[in-house]
């Protein structure tokens, strides 16, 4: 899907490419859904580089993003960490992440978001995790994002130092990519992504 780029349509555009994206994976068939979840964590677990790591940012999914569930149950197989985003509850637009594991009870946030309750001593630093795997909306060939529109994601993955070693890693259906994202200086792009049917590297 090709956008226009002239800047005084900046955000009608990206609110444009929200709508038709968001629309476009909502029509997703259930069958759909299931096998690239699947193939999702098939994906992951068979990529050596990832699961060497042992902290593992996710999210659950929302508005028929890429259903996570099978690679979480994977990772936990595999005995890694998972975290999942939780809403900040001083700092407005950030996230902390929150470890998750088979017996953390979880309770919707204000936006309808299932997460984990906020507990200190569960809280893993932003810079100490190995893996952020983030949802979006949409993305293209040059690893830009685009998210719901908060800025969580952009806020959060900010504080990270310029030498972390934490990939941020995009999940996503494949008619999730775009030609040609217009970027805001705030967005934070991705290093990688992974669709059902393929693994980008934009490092
Ligand atoms: N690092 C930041 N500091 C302050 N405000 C920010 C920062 N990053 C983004 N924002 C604000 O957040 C708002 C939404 O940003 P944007 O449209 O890029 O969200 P998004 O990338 O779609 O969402 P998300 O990051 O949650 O996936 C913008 O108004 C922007 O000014
Ligand atoms: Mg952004």
């Amino acid at each position: 899907m090709s956008q226009p780029q002239h800047p005084a349509s900046l955000s009608q555009s990206r609110s444009a490419i929200r709508q038709h994206v968001r629309q476009l994976r909502q029509q997703l068939p259930t069958a759909t859904h299931v096998k690239a979840a699947t193939e999702l964590a098939e994906r992951v677990t068979n990529t050596a580089d990832l699961m060497s790591k042992q902290h593992f940012a996710l999210y659950l999914a929302n508005d028929a993003e890429l259903n996570t569930e099978p690679l979480i149950q994977a990772l936990w197989h595999a005995g890694k960490d998972v975290y999942l985003p939780v809403l900040h509850p001083f700092c407005p637009g950030y996230l902390l992440f929150l470890h998750y594991g088979k017996t953390t009870e979880l309770q919707p946030n204000r936006f309808g978001i299932p997460e984990p309750q906020l507990n200190c001593a569960n809280i893993m630093p932003v810079a100490a995790l190995d893996i952020i795997f983030t949802p979006l909306v949409a993305f293209d060939v040059s690893g830009n994002r685009l998210g719901m529109g908060g800025g969580f994601y952009d806020r959060t993955l900010s504080q990270l130092p310029a030498d972390s070693y934490c990939q941020i890693i995009g999940l996503a259906h494949n008619c999730q990519q775009v030609d040609n994202l217009p970027t805001a200086s705030w967005d934070i792009p991705l290093q990688q992504l992974i669709t059902p049917a393929k693994y980008f590297d934009f490092r």
